[in-house]
């Protein structure tokens, strides 16, 4: 499953037809490569799935490289940002401020009051005092900001690997404080209340407990509307749908989650209201692959190694960051891939942590120096998630495969960037 958004030729790897090896060749490891095709196959099933009445908005956290931006962006994907770097890939990618949504706990007045001026659709409200704020600076401005409140449910999102609400939370206003923000954004002359959003977790592989939190907030939503004379035209359900990234993961039943959402939205329908998802992980985790080469092997206490050129602080979450439990990822010999002769290794990457560990005893094929190794599904929280400038190793280069042609879209680092920005 997690090739097939990519391809193979000849048990090799590969990316729109082009050898995983020849991409090596060509561009240097370690690399991130991306499918365009396999990214627009992403958003077209997603918005297939859950029909035309529901928006998909491209979470750019997840991969802010331009070119994959760019790609989602025509393939049909609206975009919520949490940042004003965010703000700044979104709007070179073509999208224009007014279709943007703001979300984030931490928008600083100083972001609030650029992201205004910049014209930034709707902020997605995390805290009344949040919600305070934007209404002092708006009205300083003159200008009515259009707000939607996002809703901390007091029931977790069951299933989430990593979750963002429930009884306590630094995300989202309280249920029970929804009211009181609903009527301060009712009545301010600077707001605009448009709508609702909910987002509860990531890596959430539970298709029902997903609908049923929207479930929840849109049960909310009529009740609030009903009893504080407000409006929600725009009712966002959140996302976070999983992708399998570790060994034994399962697979996201999109057509269920699609299922539920239809009957759901059906039931809350109505002339002018807008309905979106908004998805990180799932749209791009598959359409890219992490690619490194084998620098050394050894063996130690009987064991095998192997050390990479590419390692955590390239590729974190491959490596367990923010994991309990570590699994190694879907890590493959790239040139071997129906290799049935296997030998457990260990691999790692080239920092001085055992953290920089992607594998112990993995059953890899016979592995020698030089060899490629991928990571599949790494086309999310990848470089951008990892801490790239611990050991002041240059950054790894980034291509896009588009229309059977590799270009590289982020240039590789080199050492002297260990000085840039450095005073003495
Ligand atoms: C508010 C919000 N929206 C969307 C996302 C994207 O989530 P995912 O990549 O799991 O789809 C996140 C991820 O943390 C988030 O915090």
């Amino acid at each position: 499953m997690a090739l097939a958004e990519l391809g193979s030729h000849d048990a090799t790897l590969a990316v729109d037809g082009i050898a995983a090896s020849e991409l090596a060749a060509t561009f240097g490891t370690p690399l991130y490569v991306f499918s365009a095709a396999a990214l627009a196959r992403r958003v077209a099933r997603v918005r297939a799935a859950f029909g035309s009445r529901c928006e998909v908005l491209w979470s750019i956290k997840a991969n802010p490289n331009l070119a994959v931006t760019t790609t989602l962006r025509a393939a049909g994907a609206g975009a919520e940002i949490a940042s004003l770097g965010e703000l700044e890939v979104a709007l070179a990618a073509g999208y224009r401020a007014r279709e943007l949504r703001f979300a984030g706990p931490g928008k600083t007045d100083a972001e609030l009051t650029r992201a205004l001026a910049a014209g930034v659709g709707t902020f997605h409200v995390e805290s009344l005092d949040e919600l305070q704020c934007i209404a002092e600076l708006a009205s300083a401005r003159g200008e009515v900001a259009d707000v939607a409140l996002r809703v901390n449910l007091p029931d977790q999102l069951a299933g989430a690997r990593m979750r963002m609400g429930g009884q306590r939370s630094r995300f989202g206003i309280d249920a029970e404080q929804v009211p009181a923000a609903a009527r301060l954004a009712r009545d301010h002359a600077a707001l605009r209340l448009r709508g609702l959003h909910v987002y509860g977790g990531t890596q959430c592989f539970d298709a029902d407990a997903f609908v049923g939190h929207a479930r929840a907030l849109c049960d909310n939503a009529a009740t609030w509307e009903r009893d504080l004379d407000v409006r929600f035209d725009e009712l966002d359900l959140g996302g976070g749908f999983g992708v399998p990234v570790y060994a034994g993961d399962p697979l996201f039943d999109l057509d269920r989650a699609a299922r539920g959402l239809q009957a759901l939205m059906a039931e809350h329908d109505r002339d002018g209201r807008r309905w979106f998802v908004e998805l990180g992980r799932y749209l791009a985790a598959p359409a890219g692959v992490f690619l490194a080469r084998v620098v050394r092997t050894h063996r130690s206490g009987g064991h095998r190694y192997a050390v990479l050129d590419g390692g955590m602080h390239h590729a974190a979450a491959a490596a367990g960051l923010g994991t309990i439990l570590r699994r190694p990822p879907l890590l493959v010999a790239a040139e071997h891939l129906d290799a049935v002769e296997r030998e457990p290794i260990t691999v790692g990457g080239p920092l001085c942590t055992p953290a920089d560990q992607f594998a112990d005893d993995l059953p890899l094929p016979p592995v020698a120096n030089g060899d490629l190794l991928a990571i599949l599904n790494a086309g999310a929280y990848g470089l951008t998630f990892s801490p790239h400038s611990f050991l002041s190793h240059p950054r790894p280069a980034e291509v896009l495969v588009e229309h059977g042609t590799p270009r590289l879209v982020r240039r590789r680092g080199e050492p002297g960037d260990a000085l840039r920005d450095q005073l003495r």
